[in-house]
């Protein structure tokens, strides 16, 4: 677009060059094609002529009106993903946490209530807490494990459940089904934390929710530098609902970012299988070992839900957490994550880099909760699998002594 030209008809000669670097005439060929989609940034978005920057629109997905609120770029990446959850709408945010907060604000209002699972992904249940609390809008926990717990948690308030398959950190797999069909069976909304799922190990619409949410963050980013979140839906008007507070709340996300989960989305499948296979090995590996207690991922048969997983899942994310013989304490289980060498100390997971992260359970959860004491949460990145495997025995060895 060149305004100055169009309008006047001068040429550059016309101008000064400092306005040339502005509004040059010069117009690139059309007709180029790359493998990787063009990133578009923008804040403003230059409209032809003032009818249409008056007939512009927060909604229209096929016209732009602001930077916040679109670009080819963002639009690009929303129906990747939207295709990736086998959804059809798509609201991209600014972290997986901000898409969690998109939601639940654009399904509650005050004096009603979500249903969370007890073991729900530790800053959701702190914004149940901290910031809906404040809004009138209540919480309860249930049992992941038990549709019936969650019949018995929900009231006439209830307007949206939060499934997370497997739960942050203790990785057990709920039936993903029993509880949608619980929640819409009271009236309620089902949203779903499809971050391990990754749209890989199941379709998350395949079992009736309504809402899938993903924190772009792990696997579509794979590189562990960009934090990004997704909200997808299959109905048009929840979906415009979601778009509306989207809009309202400016949650907008950078064009280097999309062009970062654009270039990786490609070989994410085949990094999931990777990263599915070396935790696998890892984790059957590690529940030989003796200071090992118990290893919590949900494709071991004996893990929490396995059973669900065998039903749900054709695949799994490269995340496992372990439990250490009860005579070992955190001292103990400090020492062994401070004796690994490739394991980097730090929340996150889904990038190359393997991550171990030790955990206090009864801290996190209560001393009424299923689980205790410490714990230690591996996210298998894509390091050699002897080489993690030799890490992980010495640090046994220097920590236990076995
Ligand atoms: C299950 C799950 N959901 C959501 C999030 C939030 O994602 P983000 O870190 O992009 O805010 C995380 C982050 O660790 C997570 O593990």
């Amino acid at each position: 677009m060149n305004r100055p030209d169009e309008e006047t008809g001068a040429g550059p000669a016309a101008l000064d060059a400092a306005t040339l670097q502005i509004h040059h005439p010069y117009e690139p060929p059309s007709g180029f094609a790359a493998v990787v989609p063009a990133v578009h940034k923008a804040s403003t978005v230059l409209f032809r002529d003032a009818a249409a920057l008056r007939a512009r629109s927060w909604k229209a997905r096929d016209s732009y009106s602001y930077g916040l609120l679109g670009t080819p770029t963002t639009y690009t990446l929303e129906q990747r993903i939207a295709t990736l959850e086998g959804g059809l709408h798509c609201a991209l945010t600014s972290s997986g946490l901000s898409a969690i907060t998109l939601v639940n604000l654009a399904v509650l209002k005050a004096g009603d209530e979500v249903l969370l699972p007890d073991n729900v992904y530790g800053p959701s249940r702190e914004q149940a807490h901290k910031l809906l609390a404040g809004f009138g809008i209540g919480h309860a926990l249930y049992d992941p494990l038990q549709p019936q717990s969650l019949r018995a948690a929900m009231s006439s308030r209830s307007r949206l459940v939060w499934i997370e398959p497997p739960g942050s950190v203790t990785m057990e797999f709920p039936d993903i089904r029993a509880l949608v069909e619980t929640a819409h069976a009271a009236g309620a909304l089902c949203a779903l934390d499809n971050t391990w799922g990754a749209g890989v190990a199941f379709a998350p619409f395949e079992f009736g929710v309504d809402i899938s949410m993903h924190a772009l963050t792990k696997y579509p980013s794979g590189g562990g530098d960009v934090l990004m979140g997704a909200v997808v839906t299959r109905d048009p008007t929840l979906s415009e609902r979601i778009l509306h507070i989207h809009s309202v709340m400016g949650l907008g996300v950078a064009a280097n970012d999309c062009e970062t989960v654009l270039r990786s989305l490609p070989t994410m499948r085949l990094r999931y299988e990777a990263h599915d296979r070396a935790a696998r090995d890892l984790a059957a590996w590690l529940a030989t070992q003796p200071a090992v207690r118990r290893v919590l991922h949900p494709a071991l048969p004996g893990a929490p839900g396995h059973d669900h997983w065998r039903r749900h899942c054709s695949a799994a994310a490269g995340l496992f957490s372990l439990q250490f013989d009860p005579r070992f304490g955190h001292a103990e289980v400090d020492r062994f994550v401070d004796a690994l060498r490739l394991f980097g100390l730090g929340v996150s997971w889904g990038g190359p880099m393997s991550l171990a992260v030790p955990y206090d359970l009864t801290a996190m959860r209560g001393p009424s909760a299923a689980m205790q004491g410490p714990l230690v949460r591996l996210s298998i990145g894509l390091e050699a699998v002897e080489d993690l495997r030799a890490d992980l025995a010495q640090a046994l060895k220097i920590a236990f002594g076995c």
